[in-house]
């Protein structure tokens, strides 16, 4: 089997050392293996399956002879230096949201629409980790039955703020003063994630609409969300409210997400089983439960999705991009 000269961009963040586990893993065929981070991690040393590897910074030229590069080093970085790679002949799996919505860009989840990069640019868009948990089973939904509308209400962990969100967890429930949120996240849920636009809504919930779209290919799919942070170290759940165009049993709804590859099954609420963070923690799996009718409409289906939003959310969406475009010779 080829191997590939891959690079890690960021690698010292809860993104990136998290894709390194996940390529040690996956067992991902390396030939060579180029590490990133900011000038101050320069020349700092990282392991990677027993050996050791100089921290690089990124400069001009620094991707020449690079196939596949994975970046998660924040929005400014991605903008500036996957352009770069992209120069240099590199396949770019980016974490950030510098590229998801940009036309010519493919937006991934490999269970669903690995064939969006055969037309596209070679910088793919890795989507929002709340996004990649509720479109998994929006897919069999949107085959089977149709989507006419879809609501959801996220409720996301701290680590989807990376290091400095757990700290501020850490922080506030050792009694001392928030320095990231602006309340304090070990005592209140926050209805706020990202900044607020002009219409009330804020950056990441309109992540989850365009994405949602772009990702179904429904690009006039009504649907709105509303993103709230929660005292939790690490796991993302979503609420999602769904109306659908066909009618439906909850036999087939529950048939439907079993057959659906990366979600596993978790109803049996009379015996306590439900999605929730602790089960989902250093998995890959999205798991949906607590399926019931949605009572105040026609053909409408409530159900709960939890996920490792640093793995399934990030880091191992990413890597099973590049693991599936290698399977499928697409590079
Ligand atoms: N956390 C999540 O759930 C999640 C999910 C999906 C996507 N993402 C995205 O992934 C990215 C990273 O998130 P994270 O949670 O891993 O953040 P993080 O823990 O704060 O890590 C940030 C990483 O970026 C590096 N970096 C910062 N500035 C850089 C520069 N100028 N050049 C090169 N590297 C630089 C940092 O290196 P130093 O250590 O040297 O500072 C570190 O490795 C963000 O775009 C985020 O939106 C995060």
């Amino acid at each position: 089997m080829k191997k590939y000269k891959v690079a890690v961009v960021g690698a010292t963040g809860l993104v990136g050392s998290t894709f390194l586990k996940v390529l040690k893993e996956y067992d991902f065929p390396i030939s060579e293996l180029t590490l990133f981070a900011s000038e101050r991690s320069a020349g700092k040393v990282l392991e990677y399956n027993g050996k050791e590897y100089v921290l690089q910074k990124l400069e001009k030229g620094c991707f020449e002879g690079i196939e596949i590069a994975l970046f998660s080093a924040g929005g400014k970085v991605s903008e500036e230096w996957a352009v770069e790679a992209e120069k240099s002949g590199t396949i770019v799996i980016d974490n950030s949201s510098a590229w998801r919505m940009v036309s010519d860009c493919a937006l991934i989840v490999p269970e669903i629409n690995l064939n969006a990069f055969d037309n596209a640019r070679k910088i793919v868009a890795n989507p929002n980790c709340s996004t990649i948990q509720s479109v998994l089973p929006l897919k069999p939904l949107q085959e089977k039955f149709g989507l006419k509308r879809v609501v959801y209400t996220t409720y996301q962990a701290v680590s989807g703020s990376g290091q400095k969100g757990k700290n501020d967890l850490e922080r506030t429930l050792k009694g001392e003063e928030p320095q990231f949120y602006p309340y304090n996240i070990s005592k209140t849920c926050i209805p706020h994630i990202d900044s607020f636009t002009d219409n009330g809504y804020t950056k990441e919930e309109l992540k989850m609409v365009n994405e949602t779209r772009k990702i179904l290919g429904l690009p006039d799919l009504k649907v709105s969300a509303t993103c709230v942070r929660v005292p939790v170290a690490n796991s993302h759940a979503v609420s999602m409210m769904v109306e659908l165009e066909k009618e439906f049993t909850l036999e087939e709804v529950r048939k439907a997400f079993e057959e659906q590859d990366g979600i596993v099954l978790v109803d049996d609420p009379q015996n306590l089983k439900y999605p929730v963070a602790t089960m989902a923690n250093g998995t890959d799996a999205v798991y949906v439960g607590r399926i019931r009718r949605d009572l105040s409409c026609d053909n409408g289906l409530l159900f709960y999705a939890v996920s490792d939003n640093i793995r399934k959310g990030a880091a191992a969406n990413a890597v099973q991009i590049a693991k599936a475009l290698i399977e499928a010779d697409k590079i």
